[in-house]
């Protein structure tokens, strides 16, 4: 299956900041104690984006880890590079597609990881192989993203604002059948662990925020839902309508991320 998918800096960090600022979880924290990196270990940050996940590794090892992310947007690289420059550390960020062999020898890593990514893999077989063969025996794969019942609130109200279905997305219609299968095919021992966030938006403002930072026309998994400009905006507004009532309803706008993460051992 081949996917179009494209992240812009500016979405990601939106929906980042977003996160923090109205949700009732850390989800670093849920990564950090599942994980429990440790000082000296060679880790691996597939589909990293702006570095967030290569940071919190390198803050809970105090530096003293290998850390290597890699990723096929140059300009998400060039953020994530700049911040470690910024703050002094030496993670390694270089451009990596995780649809290709990955550039590394086999037993590598202690650890591969890979937030909200590694499931747009176009073939899973192929790139859990590669997290595979590039771990060391004993080595762990951590792979986090939504569950089926990520966001009900956020799909549900831009359903009743088109009554056009939702476009399938990779990650939660992927995650617990096939990602799920195909780890503990390859992999000797597969956990999967749940976390939830309730971000409460304090008005609709930030909510619609959200909602333009996952639907922007960048982002090429929604456009069947509009074709150019004017459908983009004109979609937007008939969502800021429904959930204006939705808000004058309930008096607040609460969604729940619903994340998973598969924790396999080689
Ligand atoms: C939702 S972002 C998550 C980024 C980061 N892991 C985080 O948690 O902030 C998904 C990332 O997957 C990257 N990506 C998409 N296709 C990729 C590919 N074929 N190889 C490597 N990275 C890819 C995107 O560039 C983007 O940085």
């Amino acid at each position: 299956m081949q996917i179009n998918y494209q992240e812009t800096s500016k979405d990601l960090l939106t929906r980042i900041a977003i996160h923090e600022k109205y949700g009732s979880a850390n989800i670093d924290v849920w990564t950090a104690e599942l994980l429990k990196p440790q000082p000296g270990m060679h880790i691996l940050d597939v589909g990293c984006g702006a570095g967030k996940q290569s940071f919190l590794l390198d803050n809970y090892t105090q530096g003293q880890a290998h850390i290597i992310g890699g990723d096929i947007s140059e300009e998400l690289l060039n953020l994530a590079r700049q911040k470690n420059q910024a703050r002094g550390s030496k993670i390694e960020f270089r451009y990596l597609d995780f649809n290709q062999p990955f550039p590394f020898p086999d037993e590598s890593f202690d650890l591969v990881v890979s937030a909200f990514a590694i499931y747009y893999a176009s073939d899973l077989e192929f790139t859990f192989r590669e997290a595979h063969r590039v771990l060391k025996p004993g080595g762990r794969l951590f792979v986090s993203g939504p569950l089926p019942e990520n966001k009900k609130m956020f799909y549900d109200i831009i359903r009743e604002a088109t009554d056009k279905p939702i476009p399938p997305m990779p990650g939660s219609s992927r995650f617990k059948g096939p990602i799920l299968e195909t780890i503990q095919r390859i992999f000797a021992h597969t956990e999967l662990h749940t976390f939830e966030n309730h971000l409460t938006f304090p008005s609709v403002e930030p909510f619609i925020e959200y909602v333009r930072a996952s639907l922007s026309e960048d982002r090429k998994l929604w456009t069947p839902m509009f074709s150019n400009h004017e459908e983009y905006e004109a979609l937007i507004a008939r969502i800021t309508e429904v959930a204006q009532r939705w808000y004058e309803r309930d008096g607040k706008l609460v969604m729940t991320k619903v994340v998973g993460g598969i924790l396999a051992a080689k």
